[in-house]
This record gives C-alpha cells, structure tokens and sequence, in this order.
C-alpha cells in the first residue's frame, strides 16, 4: 500500500507568531478529523522549525519537513543548511528540486543528485519535484521533460534508495496561478512518472512509491485529482498557510 501523503510546503511565507498559530490551529483540526491514514507534513522556513517540532509534538501523523537542504556535506557554505543538520534536528521530510529553486537559485539536474544523496544518508525522506513550464506543456513534451528530469537526477540510485523517495509533480504553468491542472492531466503524467520509473527500478517498487500533485491544489479540487489511482496526495503551497484549507485538504481522500 502506497503512503498518503499530503505536504504544505509554506515557501517564503509567516512570521514565527503566524507559523505558531496556523500550526496549533492545523493540530487541533488534524486531532478532530479522521486522519489517521493520511501522513501530513509541514515545511516551514529553517528558522520556524524549531517552533513548529514543539507544537506537533505526539501527534502521531504530522511530520516535519524543510523546503530545501544543502548539495554539499558541510563547509564553508555561508548562509547553507546541511541534510545532517536537519536530521539530528529531527527533521524526517526534505523537499528538493522544487521549480522555484531550480529557477531562481539555478538548481541543477546534477545538484539535486547530491542534494538526494545527502538526504538519504542522512535517513530524510526527499520528496523530489519535477515538473514542466508551460512552454514545454504547449508544444506537447511535458512527458519528456519530465521524465527526464526523473532519470537525469535520479536513475543513478539503487534500488533501496529510489524506493525512500517520493515524488512530487508540480507543473510550473499551475503554481501559484489559481489554474490548476485537471485531474485527468495529472493522473496522466503521474502514470507517466510511475511507468518512467517502473522502466528502470521494476513495476513493484514503482507501485510502492507515493506520487503527489502540487499547483493550485485547494479545497474545492482536492478530491477530484486524489481520486486518480496514480495521485498519492499534494505537495501543498497557498492553501496550506490557512488551517481550514489545508485540513479539508488533508481530509479529500
Ligand atoms: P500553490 O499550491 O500555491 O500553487 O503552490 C504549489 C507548490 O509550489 C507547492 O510546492
């Protein structure tokens, strides 16, 4: 049975004080809905962390994550967060590859291959992102795109490691846009990325790896796409910095 995953990923976003409140208040709803089987992870800014692991404390199904680590072990890095540091901290997710890394901070195919590493011997579960803008949707190789992605940073792990990752497609052309991809398209690619990674690994460990859909995903189109066979869940930006979204979210499977 593949994970449930659902993912708030708040990017740039919260003040300690707002982080606090909209974490108590998502704790207070997870407790009171039926939410066992789904696993929720929160990935705030490094400096919120500290504030966030306190107050999700015992409650067996949320998860902490950060929103990116470092390429390299450790170093005079200035300004760096390693995969070692977050998980002596206690860190179990780590986002890596997201769109909006790759295309302001120049985040390489290669990179994140050490970035995967890093994380996986360190025992972090990278949820990875990939995902094509929209140029590449318009002209018809998205799937392409996107598997390449997948074998360029990826396809050199072995076996027992792909099978720790999870992934995330984020179409770039539906972040933060409000135009979310439609449920068949994201049933289509995530069977694309499934099949990619069945073609390298073998069908078993791909039918055991959580894929989730990110880009506008809100209340009110949730169920829809997490009602796809190959959609394992969301990797959450907007609607996550509001508890009540985020939670009927986390409720839509
Ligand atoms: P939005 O949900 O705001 O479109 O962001 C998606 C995303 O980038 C999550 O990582």
């Amino acid at each position: 049975m593949r994970k449930k995953i659902v993912a708030g990923n708040w990017k740039m976003n919260l003040t300690q004080t707002e982080g606090q409140k909209l974490t108590s208040e998502i704790v207070n709803m997870i407790k009171d809905e039926s939410t066992q089987d789904v696993t929720v992870v929160l990935n705030p800014p490094f400096v919120h962390l500290q504030a966030v692991k306190k107050l999700i404390e015992g409650v067996n199904n949320i998860y902490l994550g950060a929103q990116n680590c470092s390429d390299k072990a450790s170093g005079a890095y200035t300004g760096e967060i390693s995969a070692s540091m977050l998980a002596s901290f206690g860190v179990s997710y780590v986002i890596i590859g997201h769109s909006e890394r790759r295309e302001y901070f120049g985040e390489t195919n290669s990179m994140l291959t050490d970035k995967v590493k890093l994380a996986l011997e360190n025992g972090l579960t990278p949820i990875f992102c990939c995902g094509e803008p929209l140029d590449i949707r318009e002209n018809g190789t998205h799937a392409a795109y996107v598997t390449n992605q997948l074998s360029e940073s990826l396809f050199g792990l072995e076996e027992q490691d792909i099978k720790r990752l999870v992934i995330a497609y984020e179409p770039i052309w539906a972040i933060g846009t409000g135009k979310t991809a439609s449920s068949d398209q994201a049933q289509e690619m995530h069977a694309t990325i499934r099949e990619h990674l069945a073609s390298k690994y073998g069908k078993e460990i791909a039918e055991n790896m959580s894929i989730l859909y990110g880009g506008s995903c809100k209340p009110d189109n949730a169920k829809d796409i997490f009602s796809k066979p190959d959609v394992d869940g969301g990797l959450i930006g907007g609607a996550s910095l509001k508890s009540r979204d985020f939670t009927d979210i986390v409720t839509s499977f």
